[in-house]
């Protein structure tokens, strides 16, 4: 067996018939008749498994019985036409070798009865499935087309950092990161925990955004982007939260609001692009087996311009929905913040394309944001999309260091920490913007699935930290 050269059997299922080939992979099923067993063998390369024809005469009884689901094996022979297969060529085995037996009675991941929410108690096996599989390849193909997209673009790559003394969004959502012992803290002489004590001499956490690193960057290499996980703890038991997800962060010198939403739908919109001309065969799967509607919403999302409304002008749009007899679990007026069902609403019965929200009221958003002259909303933008609700949340910043200054008093919050992003607007200011795209809430919309568990390899929600 060792004398031929292991094909993937991605690359496989496209060779001419006719030639000797080695295939190593994980039993999908193996079915047959007395005198031949087909084997369905799949090595993660791709969707489709491969056909071994194994003629029984020429095997040890012994060595076929463990050629069961989740046993993987590797299989040489000769790559022969196949007759009524769904694929062109399957493998006539000459030689089978098992790399690990796997007890039918135990594996967890078999043909029947898999439901999504079980498949999440044995996450550790569930890139085994054709459906995670298919995610995991498209989540894959889709980080490599958000690299390539800002490269061609002269965007720098910008690492910033996980731990931080500094919270973004002024949300407080969390979690923190200690040496310290929690059975005995350390206390000052107010009775408060001592940080100087702590690793760091301060207090620290995991950080929910990089933006404010990334507004450094910007504001000295022009164009940046970030690309890596980022934390919240907040308590959101939901189909579209994560406590730990991924988040792709653009900050722009130079560019004003307009620029930076010309930036997000080209964006996305290359992404979408990405994702049905690279991964062909794993959304058209997607699309038949779990949303049916999966390309033609892609499809969709690519031709259409999408909406750009003041926040003002939606609310208008959802109090006459009221009026008219829809009705919301939450209530909507000028000030609140939009609940996804509202969102949704807007994208998916009012206008039914992709919708950017700007302008909202500064209250409802964080600190850094560009005031508007009305004195009462600030230069952001979500994107919001049909299914998701808000996909991409963005603004042009508060270059002033004035103004800037007067909404940090205004919250109340801590300059401590913050005297070196203030900085950025003492030396050189300039205008500029940036958005985070949360990535699963991307896959979600490109994958069709509609728990953002299930786009994740190992989700961390609440209650949730296993494997
Ligand atoms: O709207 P957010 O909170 O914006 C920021 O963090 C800004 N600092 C981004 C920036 O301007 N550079 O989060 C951005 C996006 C959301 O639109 C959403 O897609 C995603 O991150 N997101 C989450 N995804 C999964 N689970 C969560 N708990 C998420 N919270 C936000
Ligand atoms: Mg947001």
């Amino acid at each position: 067996m060792s004398e031929i050269k292991r094909s993937k059997i991605k690359d496989l299922l496209h060779m001419e018939a006719g030639v000797e080939v080695l295939a190593k992979g994980w039993v999908r099923t193996k079915r047959g008749n007395k005198d031949i067993a087909f084997i369905a063998l799949n090595d993660g390369s791709t969707i489709y498994n491969v056909q071994i024809v194994v003629n029984k005469a020429d095997f040890d009884e012994s060595l076929l019985a463990k050629i069961t689901t989740g046993a993987c094996i590797g299989v040489s022979g000769k790559l022969v036409e196949s007759i009524g297969g769904e694929q062109a060529v399957e493998i006539q085995a000459a030689s089978i070798e098992i790399y690990g037996e796997c007890d039918p009675m135990r594996y967890p991941i078999q043909k029947k009865g898999c439901t999504m929410e079980f498949l999440r108690t044995v996450a550790h096996m569930r890139p085994r499935t054709n459906i995670f599989g298919a995610v995991l390849r498209v989540r894959n193909q889709m980080a490599f087309a958000i690299h390539e997209y800002f490269h061609s673009k002269g965007f720098v790559y910008l690492n910033t950092p996980l731990i931080t003394a500094s919270d973004c969004e002024g949300a407080g959502q969390m979690f923190k990161v200690t040496t310290l012992d929690l059975e005995n803290l350390p206390r000052n002489k107010k009775g408060q925990v001592d940080y100087s004590q702590d690793f760091f001499g301060k207090e620290t956490s995991l950080t929910v955004s990089g933006q404010l690193e990334g507004e450094l960057g910007a504001t000295a290499l022009g164009e940046i982007y970030t690309f890596g996980p980022t934390f919240r703890a907040e308590n959101s038991n939901t189909p579209r939260h994560l406590a730990e997800f991924w988040m792709v962060e653009p900050e722009m010198a130079f560019y004003d609001i307009k620029d930076n939403m010309d930036l997000a739908e080209d964006f996305i919109k290359h992404l979408v692009k990405y994702a049905l001309e690279n991964c062909k065969d794993d959304i058209k799967f997607l699309n038949d087996k779990v949303d049916n509607e999966l390309i033609s919403r892609l499809e969709s999302v690519i031709s259409t311009d999408f909406v750009r409304l003041p926040y003002t002008e939606g609310i208008k749009i959802l109090e006459e929905a009221i009026a008219n007899g829809t009705q919301f679990e939450y209530p909507v007026s000028w000030g609140t913040d939009l609940q996804s069902e509202h969102e949704r609403y807007l994208v998916e019965k009012h206008f039914c394309k992709p919708v950017i929200l700007t302008d909202y009221p500064k209250d409802i958003k964080a600190f850094y944001m560009k005031q508007n002259d009305d004195g009462k909303t600030v230069r952001a933008m979500d994107v919001l999309f049909s299914k998701i609700g808000e996909i991409i949340g963005g603004s042009e910043r508060e270059a002033s260091l004035e103004k800037l200054d007067a909404r940090i008093n205004e919250l109340g919050m801590s300059r401590k920490g913050l005297e070196w992003y203030v900085d950025t607007r003492r030396f050189g200011s300039c205008p500029h913007s940036g958005f985070g795209l949360g990535f699963e809430r991307l896959l979600l919309f490109v994958t069709g699935m509609s728990n953002i568990r299930d786009v994740i390899p190992f989700p961390r929600t609440p209650k949730n930290a296993e494997y």
